[in-house]
């Protein structure tokens, strides 16, 4: 290791602020002076603690380079002070002093952490070299936990960009399907902005009933995308102006599972399909597909139940005028256990009674 002093100006001497601060215990003043001497004619700066006690209070509160420190002191004894270091400050390298050669004690603190073993009396070249290494030792150290720090701060950088990036993607994907969904809206006039007023009712109802964040999520989703499948009902049911026959209702309900077959594929949106799968079903049981019934039927496709029944009614079909606000209330009213949740009526109409001056006019509704 080349000498410290190398660093510093022309004249051989560190800067104060660039010096190394070597931290010396001993219980006797005559071995701190020795040791002091040694040190600061190499440039190192030099504080002193004549017991244990006070060793672990400059440990505390200054910024030690390194430690040389007596085994034998008396109260706190220089294991002590290796044991603080171990624990607090594991960093700071601590060269053991002994008077008297002792195999046994060497090897024990060298195995508790210590950075090197050194008798009295001192011999100036021997503490010299020692703590050479032990801050040669201290800087590999603290640079294998820069690189680690470094190492970690790139993976989660990297992690972050991945995330942001399947995000995106998943973006991508969603708005694919939304556009699709919007396909279906555009070829019948009077489904425009059907799914999004369903996606707001039903924000607006799971809120009320205190439903997460991650629902609110699925609701908004399912709701935009629950009637994609009427892409697949012909246009001369789709938008046919008398009432359907049996036969073309039912070809009308197939909306369902067409839906879950194009949303199926969709890897990042499997948590919706039982929502959309649902959404139609009754709470007595006489809705299709599966005639599933009361809390059967997931939570979220109940609320998109009554939702969009509420829609339906209130804004106008290819078939039929819109109902005015306070009959299609009646009539949900009317139909509580039996289309619809029990649970969810009451808070919902409260809230159509509070937003019924903000729902959209539209030229269909008469208000
Ligand atoms: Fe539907």
């Amino acid at each position: 290791m080349s000498d410290i002093r190398a660093q510093g100006s022309e004249d051989g001497r560190v800067p104060p602020e660039r010096r190394f601060r070597i931290l010396i215990v001993d219980d006797e003043e005559i071995n701190l002076k020795i040791l002091r001497i040694y040190l600061e004619d190499k440039g190192y700066e030099v504080i002193s603690a004549l017991n244990g006690e006070e060793a672990i209070n400059l440990l505390k509160s200054e910024d030690i380079t390194a430690c040389i420190c007596d085994i034998r002191m008396p109260k706190i004894s220089g294991i002590d002070v290796l044991n603080f270091v171990q624990q607090h400050r594991p960093i700071v390298p601590v060269i053991m002093l002994t008077g008297f050669i002792d195999i046994n004690t060497a090897v024990s603190v060298m195995r508790q952490g210590a950075s090197n073993y050194l008798t009295k009396p001192i011999d100036a070249g021997e503490l010299i070299i020692s703590v050479e290494k032990a801050i040669a030792h201290r800087k590999l150290v603290e640079e294998k936990l820069r690189l680690e720090r470094e190492n970690l701060e790139y993976q989660r950088d990297l992690e972050k960009k991945i995330e942001e990036k399947a995000l995106a993607l998943q973006q991508n994907m969603l708005d694919m399907v939304v556009s699709l969904a919007n396909a279906v809206e555009e070829r019948d006039r009077y489904l425009i902005g059907h799914s999004k007023r369903v996606a707001q009712y039903g924000n607006m109802l799971a809120r009320a009933l205190g439903l997460e964040k991650d629902q609110l999520r699925t609701l908004h989703t399912a709701a935009i995308l629950h009637d994609i499948g009427k892409i697949g009902i012909p246009d001369a049911i789709l938008r046919k102006a008398e009432p359907l026959t049996a036969e073309e209702a039912e070809t009308m309900q197939t909306h369902v599972a067409r839906g879950v077959n194009i949303i199926e594929p969709v890897g990042f949106l499997r948590h919706v399909l039982p929502v959309l799968r649902h959404h139609h079903e009754n709470w007595d049981g006489s809705g299709y597909p599966a005639g599933q019934a009361s809390d059967q039927i997931p939570l979220l496709s109940r609320i998109i139940r009554l939702v969009d029944y509420f829609d339906v009614l209130t804004t106008a079909r290819a078939n039929r005028q819109a109902i005015e606000v306070g009959r299609a209330m009646e009539d949900i009213l009317r139909n509580k256990g039996v289309l619809f949740d029990p649970q969810l009526v009451d808070p919902f109409l409260e809230l159509v009674k509070r937003m019924v001056d903000k729902l959209p006019r539209t030229e269909e509704r008469i208000a």
